[in-house]
């Protein structure tokens, strides 16, 4: 084990048994899992000690170094064999800005959905990386603000989420199925479409869905579409998969999850993204490169055990939790062609009155979408319900919460024969 004091002179002379140029070496900085030594090299040497990784690694015998140039100066971390874990409870959140965990440097880092280049995320990795703990780094920080936040938890492989079964933050129960998945997605686009609609939101939604692999086409083309035109409606989604696969993550997709945590990977998954190479020397457990918009930084995500104190800093519902949305089967025909028309014309209708808070007429509804008088006045009046709802939910026009619409469930079902 390489002590602090003695840290610089190690680097020191294993550089100079591998390397070839004299470094002016500052002092070591102590992070939880790596030590970092600042370096200077010549700069006609520059790309040669950047490439001097598995020399220095062999040399100090010890865990993947990793040498990344920061303007002059180099950086070269060395793991340590005494690695520290970073308290989950020491971290801040603030609404959708919420601390993961801290660079080697003890900077923390903080992932802000609220920013719209990052208002999606990405958790990657293999088996062992530490992707449920940075999920629920993440969501621990977000439950913190029900007021702000709505949560959508759904892992259909282990139970990631146990330690949020009671959190106030929660839109409905855990969904721990597929077919459930697929529905409380579907009601998420549903609800998108209605604020897009009104153009305004009151709380944000952020969908987290561990193990994405295991969800259907259904419900992996409603996250396309949240994380494509969710940020305005205040829709966010956080997913997270070892498999780093374009059959897995659509492209369209990736290029929307500005904020990317990347656990340790091999190589050939690593080359996934260009520029985030340097996965395949990360230590696992939850050793990640946070990429913020294109802005990498090394991090050690933060992490309780069950039990700990900081778990208790989650709001609890007083009121029961909502159950889940009832699954939808697989291959179940969509509702008949007709809801899916008047999905489409309630939203508008929503939008379309003469005044905030007032659904369009029957007449200009006919109009707009050509169907008889009977229809278009039933457009009309679960238009006006849903509004009338909403302004009983928050007492403002332009504010939506409609989900407790008495024909909420037929509602979301069309919005699927409208998506599927
Ligand atoms: N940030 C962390 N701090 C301390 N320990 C961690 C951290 N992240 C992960 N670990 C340890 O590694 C184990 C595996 O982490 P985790 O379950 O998050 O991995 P994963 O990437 O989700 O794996 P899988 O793909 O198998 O689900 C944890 O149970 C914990 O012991
Ligand atoms: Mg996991």
């Amino acid at each position: 084990m390489i002590d602090r004091r003695a840290m610089p002179y190690a680097v020191d002379a294993a550089l100079r048994a591998v390397a070839i140029v004299p470094l002016r070496l500052g002092e070591p900085i102590e992070g939880p899992q790596v030590w970092t030594v600042a370096a200077e090299p010549p700069p006609h040497a520059m790309a040669k000690v950047l490439g001097m990784a598995p020399a220095l690694q062999a040399a100090l015998n010890c865990g993947p170094v990793r040498i990344h140039q920061v303007g002059r100066w180099i950086a070269i971390e060395v793991p340590r064999d005494d690695r520290r874990s970073v308290a989950l409870g020491k971290m801040r959140a603030d609404g959708l800005a919420v601390q993961i965990g801290v660079e080697p440097t003890g900077r923390r880092v903080t992932v802000d959905l609220g920013q719209p280049a990052t208002a999606h995320a990405l958790v990657a990795g293999q088996t062992g990386s530490g992707k449920s703990v940075a999920l629920r780094a993440l969501v621990w920080g977000l439950a913190q603000a029900p007021d702000e936040v709505e949560l959508v938890l759904t892992d259909t492989d282990a139970d990631t989420w146990r330690p949020f079964e009671q959190a106030a933050a929660l839109r409905h129960a855990v969904v721990t199925d597929a077919g459930q998945a697929d529905a409380a997605l579907a009601a998420v686009v549903t609800e998108m479409e209605l604020r897009l609609a009104a153009g305004g939101f009151d709380r944000h939604i952020v969908v987290a869905i561990d193990e994405v692999q295991t969800i259907g086409v259904g419900g992996r083309d409603a996250i396309l579409q949240i994380a494509t035109r969710g940020r305005k409606a205040g829709c966010h989604v956080v997913v997270a998969t070892q498999y780093v696969r374009s059959d897995v993550l659509d492209r369209r997709l990736t290029d929307q999850l500005g904020a990317r945590v990347l656990g340790r990977m091999q190589d050939g998954a690593a080359g996934y993204w260009a520029g985030s190479s340097a996965v395949s020397t990360l230590m696992g457990q939850g050793d990640v490169l946070v990429s913020l918009a294109g802005v990498e930084a090394r991090c050690q995500v933060a992490w309780a055990p069950e039990g700990d104190r900081a778990w208790s800093r989650v709001p609890e519902a007083h009121h029961g939790i909502p159950a889940a949305p009832a699954r939808i089967e697989e291959g179940v025909p969509a509702g008949p062609q007709q809801r899916s028309d008047d999905h489409e014309a309630i939203v508008w209708a929503m939008a379309s009155g003469d005044e905030p808070g007032q659904a369009a007429s029957a007449t200009s509804i006919r109009q707009e979408f050509g169907v008889g008088t009977d229809r278009a006045r039933r457009i009309r009046d679960d238009a006006q319900a849903a509004l009338d709802m909403q302004t009983r939910a928050t007492g403002a026009t332009s504010l939506l919460r409609v989900s407790d619409h008495p024909r909420w469930a037929e509602i979301t079902q069309m919005s699927r024969a409208v998506g599927g």
